[in-house]
């Protein structure tokens, strides 16, 4: 069974507090879950990580290259912001997405950069936690294609 990463980056936290208006109401431990659910349903086994700190982010994509088979990758705020995370991903050949849940091109002028995006297999934005269960599935499709 194929291994997945859910990596979130800063502030996501507080999801189910933070702006629901714009991330939704449920928690991040709601949302790891129904991943870990979805996973369990499509083949794969998803393992999932927060944090709000660039360095411990950068290891964790370092250390999935020894156990994962592809990264679903919401790099939060950083994804405006960081040249070490776009190396990291740049660094690891496993497939990484990249996932928003707003979306990040119909929001402030800022958001519309990502530095992360150019080095990703593909991002998915807009969708609410759906995000991350569509780039489950694309990441099931390139590890396990149906034809
Ligand atoms: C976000 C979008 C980012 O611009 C923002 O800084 C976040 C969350 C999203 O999931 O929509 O922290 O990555």
């Amino acid at each position: 069974m194929h291994k997945i990463l859910v990596l979130h980056g800063p502030n996501l936290n507080l999801l189910g507090t933070r702006e629901p208006h714009i991330y939704g109401s449920l928690t991040l431990a709601e949302i790891d879950q129904r991943l870990i659910q979805a996973g369990a349903e499509a083949g794969l086994e998803v393992r999932t990580l927060q944090s709000n700190h660039e360095g411990a982010l950068i290891d964790a994509l370092h250390e999935a290259r020894d156990w994962a088979a592809g990264v679903i990758f919401n790099p939060g705020g950083y994804t405006h912001t960081s040249v070490a995370l776009r190396d990291a991903v740049t660094s690891i050949s496993i497939p990484v997405i990249e996932v928003h849940l707003s979306n990040v091109d119909a929001r402030e002028e800022f958001r519309r950069y990502s530095l992360i995006s150019p080095v990703c297999k593909g991002k998915i934005a807009g969708f609410g936690w759906h995000s991350y269960w569509l780039a489950l599935h694309a990441l099931r499709e390139i590890l396990q294609p149906a034809r």
